[in-house]
């Protein structure tokens, strides 16, 4: 009999009523360090005080207000987004596939406005990983996301990831736009080299192609900057944010030029939840939170340390683990054995980790864990590692 809960996740039998900081608490008690964060959505960790007292103190306010009204909340917060980034406007989502579907119509409202309602073809990447929808499993391609589901949305091509001249043979001024991942999460944290980004600006800017970035896991100060795509010192046109944004409220976002966005005009899209006050007054207080330098630099100082204690780990069980790769605290172990393992290795160790495509495992902490929580997280994983070891 199918389960009341439609099975489409693989579950572990765990579950977990209470949460403080990086710790996650089990119902049975037990603590386990959650290096996954809701898969990189809790970047402040559970519970923390600064986003309970915003949560609570809109929900003796207001909950929800249709956005056929002023959302004071909401404008609070595109004021905030705008003012860090390229973006001179924001639509607020409650996810990344959201934030997918409204980036993909903004790129083929653009065409449809400029007298080229044909230039639909969107390049994307192999292991790329952009939502559900019909829309976002199109975009990425992989068989494993739409096996079942055709026939798939028209307008996407799928080029090999890191390949800049399959990407030079493919992009013409007939491309609508380029939409990639700056570090490929699901696609087992893969950064794309910054001058790889910087030419397939360059590609855009000469083709007329809009650049838009997914950042929905790479953002919100993950990688040790606001947004992953700035170490490459370029702009996108178009972006979607998700995760983080809400701190594990749900939320989500588009950010976008004014150009790119110029023909998104009143009725061209919408949503019922999206940018409500409670999701908008807690992304406000994370962004309040993350966007400050001193915080983005401790962000850099405790990867770098993670980093090395990772590399550290890597060289003792050469057996298990090939590499560290990532930035910032977005990092991934490369894995000579199935990640799956780990994970539930690191089940027994009391650590939380996320496995990945490209036989990685991820490890994706909140942004606010401290050194010694590092420390006990590599301890837990190096256990973890020890019933592996051949
Ligand atoms: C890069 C990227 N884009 C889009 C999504 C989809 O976001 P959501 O699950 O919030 O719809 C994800 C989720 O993992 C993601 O990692």
């Amino acid at each position: 009999m199918i389960s009341h809960v439609l099975p489409t996740y693989n579950r572990a039998s765990l579950a977990f009523e209470r949460g403080e900081g990086a710790w996650a608490i089990a119902t049975d008690g037990t603590r386990y360090l959650d290096l996954g964060a809701g898969i990189a959505v809790n970047v402040l960790g559970h519970a923390h005080p600064d986003l309970v007292a915003a949560l609570t103190r809109q929900a003796g306010k207001i909950w929800h207000v249709s956005n056929l009204y002023q959302i004071p909340e909401q404008e609070k917060l595109a004021d905030m987004l705008v003012d860090k980034t390229f973006a001179d406007t924001v639509f607020f989502t409650n996810s990344g596939t959201e934030a997918a579907e409204l980036a993909i119509k903004m790129v083929r409202k653009f065409w449809d406005a400029a007298a080229q309602p044909d230039r639909i073809e969107i390049l994307t990447f192999e292991g790329a990983f952009h939502g559900r929808s019909t829309g976002a499993i199109a975009a990425a391609g992989s068989e494993k996301l739409v096996a079942g589901f055709g026939p798939l949305m028209p307008g996407f091509r799928q080029l090999p990831w890191g390949d800049m001249e399959a990407l030079k043979a493919a992009i013409s001024d007939k491309t609508a736009a380029v939409l990639i991942e700056p570090v490929q999460g699901e696609g087992g944290i893969r950064p794309i080299a910054d001058e790889d980004l910087r030419e397939i600006r360059a590609l855009c800017d000469k083709t007329g192609a809009l650049l838009v970035l997914d950042e929905v896991q790479s953002g919100m100060g993950r990688t040790g900057r606001l947004f992953a795509h700035e170490y490459a010192g370029i702009v996108p046109d178009i972006m979607m944010v998700a995760k983080g944004i809400g701190g594990g409220f749900p939320l989500g976002a588009v950010l976008a030029s004014e150009k790119a966005a110029g023909p998104m005009s009143a009725g061209t899209h919408g949503s019922t939840y999206g940018g409500n006050p409670l999701a908008c007054a807690v992304g406000a207080t994370v962004m309040d939170i993350v966007a400050d330098d001193a915080f983005l630099a401790e962000v850099g100082r405790k990867a770098a340390l993670m980093r090395q204690k990772l590399e550290g780990l890597v060289a003792s069980h050469p057996d298990v683990f090939e590499s560290v790769r990532g930035q910032g605290l977005m990092l991934g172990l490369k894995c000579k054995v199935s990640p799956v393992k780990l994970v539930e290795a690191g089940y027994a160790q009391h650590i939380l980790t996320v496995p990945a495509a490209d036989n990685t495992l991820r490890l994706l902490p909140p942004l606010n864990i401290d050194d010694d929580e590092i420390a006990e997280a590599v301890a837990r994983l190096d256990r973890a590692a020890d019933g592996l070891d051949a």
